[in-house]
């Protein structure tokens, strides 16, 4: 008999979760607002500020340049220097932000320096602050720009994973407000363009941060679905969820043969926004691998970190979040994401090192390593979005131990087999922050994954790790031009720096919108094989 249990208040840890923030913009004279504290700032050398600082210098009668000249305030990047006005001027507080070198400064340093003030703020308890657009006087950035960094660094910067604790762990106020000022009604209209947008990629961000956060127990390739779900209902996309059944009657034995060691259910998540759906061949194609907790399978990893694996479906809620930004920014183009997700177990019918599977375009691949399954689940998915006629792909992975030893977490490593589409991600990524760095994909690697009995094998052994995990990739992507971000270094970080806090990243949602809407301005590729081919 099976009873059904109603579930306990404890079964459904409904979290505690920070109320967003709020981001306005204010047009005003700075001195003149009423608030906590107001945020100026300051490069790095100067001895006299100008500008916003000048005037609220002035305005306290020289404190600022008091604090410069007595080596207090010095203006490093991160900096923060919090000053009492004592009813000098109507804002309680100043808070001068340090800005770096000015021949430094660019919009990633905006997004460093607001993530970095809205987290001391919180330290302080205050929850409300003004501030002027870093960047947009002197810096040289466009207003909208500044306001796009201010957001994204302010939301991303001040980013928690609490749903469980249930004692309020860090017992700290929340920061709720930030109101950007600028006097100048159409520069104060254009931030306000770039605050929106910031909000809109830092929030999708924070989508995959949850996802990649939250444990393997919760996050299941089922609730990757969900999740999945809510995006495409709330951006009005079609999805396709496959189970295993159909994915079996389609081949693919490769996915399939990771998955047949669950007994959790495996999920190909297929969304599809269509921007240009009188233009087919303006396509981009966004795979993700998404196994929601990685053991090693047979091959079993170690047991010390292993709980990190929680984490090996960041790529497929990249992809996810990143969609979501599409949907909002709606890009002219047509974008499908391919998610693979399922759980890499050594239950009872798992696949064993020697195993054999075929993936859907018929190629054969010699299991060496069963802890080599992120290749073998994002062969089929490579596949699958070639057969929906997909000719520009992105996939997505933590790939690769490798990776980690070759880059650590600085930059996400590229490959592929199209220079301009590689050229294009690693510019898209100049533009948003995130850093990318290309390894070579040179024939003689491919050695490495030879098989005696199979087309290939999924394991190349010690040399070029990452390497040779890309060029099993290159085999499913028919042709098509191709770019593969192994993230298996950059998906988490050991800890708060900048915009980023311990934890997931949410990289690299962000850019892969900025891809996105970078090929939709370029418009639709031409043809291979066109009367315009150069001879
Ligand atoms: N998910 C791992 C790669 C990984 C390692 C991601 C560390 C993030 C941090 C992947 O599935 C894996 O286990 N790769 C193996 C491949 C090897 C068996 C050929 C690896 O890197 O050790
Ligand atoms: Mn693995
Ligand atoms: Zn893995």
């Amino acid at each position: 008999m099976t009873t059904t249990r109603k579930p306990k208040a404890k079964d459904t840890i409904k979290a505690a979760k920070p109320a967003e923030l709020e981001i306005d913009v204010l047009s005003a004279d700075i001195t003149g607002i009423e608030t906590p504290a107001l945020v100026v700032n300051l490069f790095k050398g100067v001895k006299q500020p100008g500008g916003a600082t000048g005037a609220v210098d002035q305005a306290l009668d020289g404190i600022i340049t008091r604090l410069i000249a007595e080596g207090e305030i010095k203006g490093n990047a991160g900096e923060t220097t919090l000053i009492h006005t004592m009813g000098k001027i109507k804002p309680s507080r100043v808070l001068v932000a340090g800005l770096g070198p000015e021949d430094k400064f660019d919009a990633q340093v905006v997004r460093r320096v607001s993530a970095e003030v809205v987290r001391f703020l919180r330290r302080k308890g205050i929850s409300k602050a003004a501030t002027i657009a870093h960047g947009a006087g002197i810096g040289g950035l466009d207003p909208e720009e500044s306001g796009q960094a201010i957001a994204e660094g302010a939301h991303l910067g001040l980013y928690r994973f609490g749903h469980y604790l249930t004692k309020n762990g860090d017992s700290s106020t929340e920061f709720e407000k930030l109101t950007v000022v600028e006097l100048d009604e159409a520069r104060a209209k254009a931030i306000k363009t770039g605050v929106l947008l910031g909000s809109a990629t830092a929030l999708a961000t924070i989508i995959a941060r949850d996802m990649v956060n939250e444990p393997a127990n919760h996050m299941t390739p089922s609730r990757m679905a969900e999740a999945a779900q809510k995006v495409a209902k709330d951006q009005g996309f079609e999805i396709l969820v496959l189970d295993n059944p159909e994915m079996k009657m389609m081949g693919m034995g490769a996915f399939m043969g990771v998955a047949q060691g669950t007994d959790e259910p495996a999920k190909l998540i297929v969304m599809r926004y269509d921007g240009d759906p009188g233009n087919p061949e303006n396509n981009l194609g966004l795979i993700g691998k998404g196994i929601t907790f990685d053991t090693g399978g047979i091959s079993l990893k170690p047991p010390g970190g292993m709980e990190a694996m929680k984490g090996d479906m960041a790529g497929g809620a990249s992809v996810i979040a990143a969609m979501q930004v599409i949907g909002q920014t709606k890009p002219k183009i047509n974008v499908l994401a391919v998610i693979a997700a399922t759980e890499n177990m050594p239950g009872s019918s798992a696949q064993r090192p020697g195993d054999v599977v075929r993936a859907m375009n018929g190629k054969t691949i010699e299991v060496i390593n069963t802890d080599a399954e992120g290749r073998l689940v994002l062969a089929d998915a490579l596949c699958y979005a070639r057969e929906q006629g997909i000719t520009r792909l992105v996939d997505v992975a933590t790939l690769t131990g490798a990776m980690v030893t070759t880059l650590g977490k600085a930059c996400t490593g590229v490959m592929g087999n199209d220079n301009k589409l590689v050229q294009q991600t690693i510019d898209a990524g100049k533009k948003t922050g995130e850093r990318f760095w290309e390894l070579p994909m040179f024939d003689e690697y491919k050695d490495l994954i030879k098989s005696d009995v199979a087309d290939m094998k999924n394991s190349g052994g010690r040399q070029a790790g990452s390497i040779s995990a890309a060029l099993l990739l290159a085999e499913f992507v028919d042709g098509a031009a191709w770019v593969h971000l192994d993230i298996a270094g950059t998906s988490t970080s050991d800890r708060a720096s900048g915009y980023l806090v311990k934890g997931a990243t949410g990289v690299p949602v962000r850019t892969l919108a900025q891809l996105a809407m970078d090929l939709a301005a370029e418009g639709a590729p031409k043809k291979s094989g066109s009367k315009t081919k150069a001879g």
